[in-house]
């Protein structure tokens, strides 16, 4: 018996609404959860809203009785779960929404989930997987050494967002010990691609040097992230729910590390391509700005485990991906105008 039917928590979300449309695509059935916080946005699903096999609730994780009702009717075969509050700079200005939706609201959800599980028979409890996918913030900052972080590494998290996020690792781990509820986790690197909300640096960079605006750079701009194209990830999602083994973690990470500066060269230089500025490069917009508070250094991920034991690895290269990503967001004004006009227009946040 295989993984049929899974409820996706944070579907209207960059990272969820690209697992979304993956699994619709192939055919599962997919149940949406979302509260549709400010980053949720369900134009980013557009393409799947009319397929017979998507299903979406508007609803808080943290509301048990609401989350119970749904999966009582969607009776799922697995939850994956990727409702969260997710920049780091917000975690800096107010901490307390991340506790809240990323800590209680992980409990809260493991509780409905495991309400649910036990009402399965055996061979359905067997097949059942929660898994909780996180980030590789959890384990804290890395020098500019070679090392890199595996499955191993001691949790060592920064800001309140990581912080949240290892928080949450730990309860998922717990619920698998004490009640047997089989959970899988997997730690990704940083994500970038369409529909990415623009308050993160790649899409931010972007809009930014469409306007005009400077292109705020931390501090030197010497800060290191292993970049992932979200549509890589979400392929490393559906494997990692479908064939992941119980109580394992997966790390998963683009072999793509790179300076914050040298990301956004990258894409000055494909804007420089694609829609030149009458005057200069878009390079000459940059600006380096006083540093976020409690910056990791450098985060680099060890995802030789998922290679081995399911098979996947990263496949699109960095170059290829910003530039597909830099066109995709000059073809799609429709989706990120109303952003920019009447959700964030792009100003500085977590500078404390
Ligand atoms: P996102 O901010 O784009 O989306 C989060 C989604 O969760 C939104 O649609 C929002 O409406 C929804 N949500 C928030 N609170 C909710 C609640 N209480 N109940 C129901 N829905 C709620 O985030 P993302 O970048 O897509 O990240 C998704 C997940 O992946 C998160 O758990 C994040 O920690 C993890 N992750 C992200 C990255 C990355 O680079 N973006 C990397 C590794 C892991
Ligand atoms: P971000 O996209 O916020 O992801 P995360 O903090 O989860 O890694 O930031 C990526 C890197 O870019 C991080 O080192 C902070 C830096 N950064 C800037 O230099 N300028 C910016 O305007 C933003 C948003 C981030």
């Amino acid at each position: 018996m295989t993984i049929r039917r899974i409820v996706v928590t944070g579907g209207a979300g960059f990272i969820g609404s690209a697992v979304v449309r993956r699994l619709v695509a192939e055919g599962y059935e997919v149940t949406n959860i979302d509260k549709l916080t400010y980053s949720g946005n369900l134009a980013s699903l557009r393409d799947v809203e009319g397929a017979a096999n998507y299903r979406y609730h508007q609803a808080d994780i943290v509301d048990q009785a609401a989350i119970g009702r749904i999966l009582a009717d969607a009776r799922p075969d697995a939850i994956m779960h990727l409702a969260a509050e997710t920049h780091v700079d917000r975690s800096i200005d107010g901490p307390a929404e991340f506790l809240e939706t990323n800590v209680v609201g992980t409990f809260r959800l493991l509780q409905s989930a495991l309400r649910y599980w036990r009402t399965l028979d055996k061979a359905a409890a067997d097949r059942f997987r929660f898994h909780h996918i996180s980030t590789d913030e959890v384990f804290g900052a890395l020098g500019f050494d070679h090392e890199q972080f595996t499955e191993q590494t001691r949790y060592d998290p920064s800001s309140p967002y990581s912080a949240s996020k290892a928080s949450a690792d730990h309860f998922v781990r717990a619920w698998n010990r004490t009640y047997g509820l089989p959970v899988v986790l997997s730690n990704c690197s940083n994500n970038y691609g369409p529909y990415h909300f623009p308050e993160k640096l790649i899409p931010l960079t972007i809009l930014n040097a469409l306007e005009e605006q400077e292109l705020p750079v931390y501090g030197r701009g010497e800060n290191v992230r292993d970049w992932l194209h979200v549509e890589d990830h979400a392929r490393a999602l559906e494997l990692i729910v479908t064939r992941g083994a119980v109580g394992e973690s997966y790390n998963v990470g683009g072999r793509c590390e790179r300076s914050n500066l040298s990301v956004v060269q990258t894409i000055c230089d494909a804007l420089d391509a694609r829609r030149p500025r009458a005057d200069g490069s878009y390079r000459d917009l940059i600006s380096f700005v006083s540093d976020r508070p409690g910056h990791d250094l450098r985060y680099a991920i060890d995802c030789s485990k998922i290679e081995r034991d399911l098979d996947w690895t990263p496949t699109m290269s960095f170059e290829d991906g910003i530039k597909g990503t830099v066109d995709w967001f000059l073809e799609n004004e429709w989706w990120w105008r109303p952003i920019r006009e009447q959700g964030y227009a792009g100003q500085r946040l977590g500078a404390a």
